[in-house]
């Protein structure tokens, strides 16, 4: 990975929240982490450990209070597209004007937004519902439709906070399986947040384990695994064995935060 070019870096980055009645809480403290292009890094921790806050500071959500985060885009490159826990689509847009959303603003060009959001759709398996509202949808296929939205933008960067983590375990699992294909497919980088280290395994490069209170990178572990057979992957002893690792880092962290779906 280290021979790639830089997507992004995060440098020393320190986050806090103001509050009237719980004064300064400390979330980040002095997090780096430098992600390639083509590279997934996942990040893991336990609850409150500052793993939204990180993503919405990369995203430009979040002021930092220290530290830097460069992403490197290329001309003309949308720099990040975020894609949430809940897929807040348009009700009024069909599938393919939500999925042409972000294209649209960027370049207001409604027909090359239509072409890419179309290819996106297809991409997520949503080719033959283009014309079908939200409500017409079913939650897995909102998201889907939400995925398509971020990947259609060719982003120097996707950020991913538990995309998956409000379905059910069948269909989570397929649409890890989706995601790592299109992510493949679309020579994709991404920094996604997960609780399930078996996801984090599955999907990841690299994954990134945090620290709580205040939030800090305790380790980065790397997946060298061949993922080209799917799912089975996670039957391999090499698989178990780095979910193992992971959780080890996690370390004291108690057994239902780290394993929670
Ligand atoms: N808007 C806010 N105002 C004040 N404190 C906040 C705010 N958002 C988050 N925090 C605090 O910042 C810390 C990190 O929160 P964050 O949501 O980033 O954690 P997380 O790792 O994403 O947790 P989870 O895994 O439960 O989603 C927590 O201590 C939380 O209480
Ligand atoms: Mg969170």
């Amino acid at each position: 990975m280290e021979d790639r070019p830089v997507a992004v870096e995060i440098e020393d980055v320190s986050l806090s929240y103001d509050g009237v009645k719980t004064g300064r809480v400390e979330a980040v403290r002095r997090f780096s982490l430098t992600v390639h292009h083509n590279e997934v890094v996942c990040l893991v921790g336990p609850s409150g450990c500052g793993k939204t806050s990180l993503l919405r500071a990369v995203a430009g959500l979040q002021p930092l209070q220290e530290g830097t985060v460069d992403i490197h885009a290329m001309e003309g490159q949308p720099p990040i597209a975020v894609i949430f826990q809940s897929p807040s689509l348009f009700p009024w847009r069909t599938a393919l004007d939500n999925a042409a959303y972000g294209v649209e603003c960027i370049t207001k060009n409604k027909k090359l937004a239509r072409e890419k959001a179309l290819r996106a759709l297809e991409l997520v398996g949503l080719g033959s519902q283009a014309e079908f509202y939200p409500s017409q949808l079913s939650g897995g296929m909102q998201q889907r439709v939400n995925v398509a939205r971020a990947i259609a933008l060719e982003p120097a960067l996707l950020l991913l906070d538990e995309p998956f983590a409000s379905l059910d375990a069948q269909l989570r699992e397929r649409l890890q399986t989706e995601l790592l294909r299109i992510l493949a497919a679309t020579n994709a980088t991404a920094l996604f947040v997960t609780h399930q280290v078996e996801e984090a395994v599955y999907l990841a490069d690299r994954v990134a384990v945090m620290d709580a209170h205040p939030g800090t990178l305790r380790s980065v572990i790397d997946v060298e695994l061949d993922k080209s057979s799917s799912l089975d992957v996670m039957r391999s002893k090499e698989f178990l064995h780095i979910c193992d690792a992971v959780r080890e880092q996690l370390g004291d962290v108690p057994a239902e935060m780290v394993t929670r779906a």
